[in-house]
């Protein structure tokens, strides 16, 4: 298995760049078989997430191209193959490939996603929108089945202000018949990014970002060119870096509205957050102040920043608690942070951190995407060297990692190591 190996202590500088959003491109791939002709996306991350969906489109007859970030989908020989296990399980997103082919072939099988253990993710509200528009759905051996004779325009109210079915009722509504309306819509950046894309291929969707969507059906779609935002959550991770072991290091490629619960934070924390246009610049900190953070939908504070941020409060002077109202088991990077002597006690949804605490190098495993996330931003500041394993949680989600941290001086290296040196499985 290959590993991170870290040397902690070097003083980053320089300038980072901020690749395209993860968690648009998982949506917008699926997006692009509702088409009729080819969609080109460009600025997309090379992470593994990319590459399953690309061969997933080609497994159901796509004609894919990918090289230096864009991503060009013939969709024209599609036909609705079920995908009922194999690749479908490596990430959760795949389901989007349950919206976007009922929207197109008004019929799909698709296993149930896999993705990071964060507690209990359903997709209930997925599947209401699907039933609301006219499908059926049922769940037979691990596989969601939905099929429809018509898909009708519906009002649909969302129980919990989800990312996922907000983009997925969108995929299944833009060839529906009828005005579909999305209620208590999540308004995340990339449902935005995707409702982008989804217009320029000739939908007719108004309010997204806003909490209310309103959908109106069209007979077909056709191909387009998009380029996807920047990814907000790489960025907030570089920050988060560059506030804890920086030496003034710019982040290139972001757009500071989108990180501007993060912002807030660090202020809040003594730590001067300078933005420009499409970057931010954070000069070396010197004293970090303890803060609270509870984790909200946009664009409130991101669930997924909370576990980079947790390492950040075990440097600050004093007691912090961060309350997770998202994800109910999203602190796995906490055990991992002990190992490596953080004061940090997990209680319920919250874990209180107290600092500022010394971190020691020490074999550390990858829980999830951003646990290992917050693993190796430990790693850059922990005295010694730090391997952290099941890296291919952090590869999914962080594109060209090794090489963008050394370009700001981080001692970092991927080695192989025998499988028999795993850590607490
Ligand atoms: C997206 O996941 C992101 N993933 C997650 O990022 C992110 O943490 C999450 O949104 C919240 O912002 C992608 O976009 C691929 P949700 P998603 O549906 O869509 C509950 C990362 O690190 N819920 O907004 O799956 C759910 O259990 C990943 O990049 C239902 O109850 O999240 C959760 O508690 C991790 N029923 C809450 O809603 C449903 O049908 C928010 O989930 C759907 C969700």
């Amino acid at each position: 298995m290959d590993v991170y190996k870290i040397r902690g202590g070097n003083r980053l500088q320089g300038t980072i760049k901020v690749s395209g959003a993860k968690n648009s491109a998982v949506a917008l791939i699926p997006a692009s078989i509702l088409a009729n002709s080819p969609v080109t996306i460009e600025g997309l991350p090379e992470i593994s997430d990319v590459l399953t969906l690309q061969s997933l489109l080609e497994e159901i007859g796509g004609i894919v191209n990918f090289h230096e970030g864009t991503m060009t989908i013939d969709p024209s020989e599609m036909i609705a193959m079920p995908l009922p296990n194999g690749d479908v399980k490596k990430l959760r997103a795949s389901y989007y490939l349950m919206g976007a082919m009922l929207g197109k072939f008004k019929k799909a099988v698709i296993g149930l996603p896999g993705g990071c253990h964060l507690g209990p993710r359903p997709i209930d509200q997925h599947i209401k929108g699907f039933e609301a528009l006219g499908a059926k759905v049922t769940n037979e051996h691990g596989a969601i089945y939905l099929r429809a004779d018509e898909l009708r325009g519906a009002k649909i109210y969302l129980d919990v202000v989800s990312v996922g079915a907000t983009i997925n009722i969108m995929l299944a509504a833009v060839l529906a018949k009828g005005q579909t309306i999305i209620e208590n819509a999540a308004k995340e950046p990339e449902i935005i990014d995707v409702a982008t894309l989804l217009t320029n291929m000739g939908a007719k969707i108004k309010g997204a970002g806003t909490n209310v969507i309103r959908i109106d059906g069209v007979d077909e779609l056709h191909g387009t060119n998009h380029t996807i935002i920047p990814d907000r959550i790489e960025a907030g991770t570089f920050m988060i870096m560059a506030a804890v072991a920086g030496n003034g290091v710019i982040i290139d490629n972001v757009i500071p509205f989108h990180v501007e619960a993060l912002t807030a934070k660090l202020r809040e924390m003594g730590v001067n957050v300078v933005e420009g246009e499409e970057q931010i610049y954070i000069p070396k900190t010197d004293k970090l102040h303890a803060v609270d953070v509870k984790t909200l939908v946009y664009p409130g504070f991101p669930t997924d920043l909370q576990q980079p941020f947790s390492v950040l409060l075990t440097q600050a002077a004093g007691s912090s608690i961060i309350t997770d109202t998202v994800y109910s088991a999203r602190f796995k990077q906490i055990d991992e942070l002990r190992r490596m002597n953080a004061d940090g006690r997990v209680e319920g949804r919250s874990v209180i951190l107290t600092g500022p605490t010394p971190l020691q190098a020490a074999t550390v495993r990858a829980t999830d995407l951003r646990a290992g996330a917050a693993l190796v931003i430990a790693g850059l500041i922990a005295e010694g060297e730090t391997e952290v394993q099941e890296i291919q949680h952090i590869e999914r989600g962080y594109s060209s990692l090794i090489q963008k941290l050394r370009g700001i001086g981080a001692d970092i290296s991927k080695v192989p190591v025998p499988e028999k040196a795993a850590v607490n499985k």
